[in-house]
């Protein structure tokens, strides 16, 4: 489709695979998936859910919400629920809203999704940026049982002075789409993938040093490391700036590529579901992206 090579987008980005919705497949289907493992795992039936949170920027359509949709779909018959658009921050933002609904005792329960059909706003005439993107979804499921691990902290940032960085120019309020915007291909994402790529090395720092220091924990006191998954290069350059070893820290980019808000919940099931977390870990979760934004969430799994 472009002039690349599989050479380039693994030594670049370490990426080898990725997922891609089938034709027609929305992010609620994918979400549904998802959302169903979360549930099983907490063992809770879905007319017992209270809320749902949605985290996404690839909604089913403009309206209605996307958790209207996986509502239905689960028959989680008794849930309220909303959208939560921030990018590949939305996950954190999401628990962070969960948890503290949950913990003030409006919902007893919350499930919390992120999921992206990135093809459908991935432009394939565009290689600085049609390589990076996968579609999946991930979820938990926020209680109020502290015996079931807790979630401790969060930090959240945005800087609206990043606005232009990462973003898709035409679809919205502000630029609706015509016919000469979607001549311009202005409905798919652009990227300044270079100075994202700095930023990134820099809010992971961020928000990783102003969690652990305001809950008196240093980067020898955390198990395990959930980061989101744009690039190898940015995490493993985090990492090294942070001082923390590899293997303390969840990579599976090789298999999905970024997928917004969905890479942070794939990943922390990933590291469940392979053994690699015990109860009782401290685990911090860390994003970024579009907004700009980015966030850590601190919890005992
Ligand atoms: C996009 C990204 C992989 C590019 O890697 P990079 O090392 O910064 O590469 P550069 O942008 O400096 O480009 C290096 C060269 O590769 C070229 N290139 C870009 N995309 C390419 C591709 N798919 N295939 C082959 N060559 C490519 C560039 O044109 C450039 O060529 P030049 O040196 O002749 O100008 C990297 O910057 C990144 O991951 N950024 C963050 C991604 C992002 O924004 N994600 C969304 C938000 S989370």
């Amino acid at each position: 489709m472009v002039e690349t090579s599989d050479e380039w987008i693994r030594t670049r980005t370490g990426m080898r695979e990725r997922r891609i919705a089938a034709p027609g497949q929305g992010a609620s289907d994918l979400a549904v998936a998802a959302a169903r493992g979360a549930l099983r795992a907490a063992e809770l039936d879905a007319d017992k859910l209270e809320l749902i949170i949605v985290a996404t920027f690839t909604p089913d359509r403009p309206l209605p919400a996307t958790a209207c949709y996986v509502q239905r779909k689960l028959g989680a018959t008794n849930a309220a629920g909303f959208d939560l658009s921030i990018a590949c921050t939305g996950f954190i933002n999401a628990l962070m809203t969960a948890d503290s609904l949950v913990a003030g005792g409006m919902f007893r329960n919350a499930l919390v999704i992120g999921t992206e059909v990135m093809s459908s706003v991935t432009d394939y005439q565009d290689r600085d940026s049609c390589v990076l993107f996968g579609d999946a979804a991930g979820a938990a499921v926020v209680g109020a049982d502290a015996s079931e691990g807790q979630i401790l902290d969060h930090v959240v940032k945005i800087d609206g002075q990043g606005t232009e960085m990462i973003s898709i120019p035409s679809g919205g309020s502000a630029a609706p789409l015509t016919a000469d915007r979607l001549e311009a291909r202005e409905n798919f994402l652009r990227l300044s993938g270079r100075q994202v790529f700095k930023f990134a090395v820099n809010a992971i720092g961020d928000v990783v040093g102003e969690i652990l220091l305001r809950n008196g924990y240093t980067i020898a006191d955390v198990d395990l490391f959930v980061p989101h998954q744009a690039n190898l290069r940015i995490i493993e350059a985090a990492a090294t700036r942070l001082g923390i070893d590899m293997d303390r820290v969840i990579v599976n980019i090789d298999r999905y590529g970024n997928t917004s808000a969905a890479s942070v919940p794939l990943a922390l099931d990933e590291a469940a579901s392979t053994g690699r977390l015990k109860r009782g870990d401290l685990v911090c979760l860390v994003a970024f992206g579009a907004g700009l934004s980015w966030g850590a969430t601190l919890l005992r799994w």
